[in-house]
């Protein structure tokens, strides 16, 4: 059946499409990181501070979800060794990673629903308090602190199922 445009445009909850496919991943990662960018709290963190050449990490934002959501073995990095790298030149505090959440649940929201999409918001919700826990116990960015501990990037890992990374783990 056609999904019916609500009052606002968009199909009904029920009616929204489950993401399925990896370009629909790749649809909501470009439309979280629009968001993302524009916003007051985060976007000065990706344009100022990381510079980040999104059309250049867009493909390894897209492996870690493809690998949260289906189970995939397509993200093999260490994202919280990246986090921590940028933790110590901007403090993510929890506010931020709240924001974070806000507009990736939202995000999600307004263009899925299904198995997959509930996938996508839980695990985000576990990694996102995942980081934020082990960050607020990280020392403090080099603005407050006297020396930057270069070894706390590589100190340890999330998976891209919000685990920690077992010691013999690769990253
Ligand atoms: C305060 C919240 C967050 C901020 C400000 C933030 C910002 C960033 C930035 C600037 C980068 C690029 C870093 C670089 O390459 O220099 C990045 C990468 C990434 N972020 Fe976040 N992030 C946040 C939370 C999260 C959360 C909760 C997740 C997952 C649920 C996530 C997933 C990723 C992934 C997968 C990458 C790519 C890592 C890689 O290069 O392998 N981020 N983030």
């Amino acid at each position: 059946m056609r999904a019916q445009p609500n009052a606002v445009g968009r199909p009904d909850v029920s009616e929204r499409p489950d993401i399925n496919t990896r370009a629909d991943i790749v649809t909501l990662v470009t439309e979280f990181y629009r968001r993302a960018f524009a916003d007051p709290q985060l976007g000065p963190i990706f344009v100022d501070v990381a510079q980040l050449d999104l059309p250049a990490h867009l493909p390894v934002i897209c492996d870690f979800w493809q690998a949260v959501i289906f189970r995939a073995g397509t993200y093999r990095r260490n994202a919280f060794g990246v986090h921590a790298e940028l933790h110590a030149r901007v403090r993510l505090t929890p506010e931020l990673f709240t924001r974070w959440l806000e507009l990736w649940m939202a995000t999600v929201d307004n263009l899925h629903s299904g198995p997959h999409t509930d996938r996508a918001k839980l695990q985000a919700h576990r990694i996102a308090e995942s980081m934020s826990r082990r960050l607020a116990d990280a020392p403090p960015a080099p603005a407050e602190a006297e020396t930057t501990p270069a070894s706390y990037a590589s100190s340890g890992a999330v998976t891209a199922s919000g685990r920690r990374r077992r010691p013999s783990e690769p990253d």
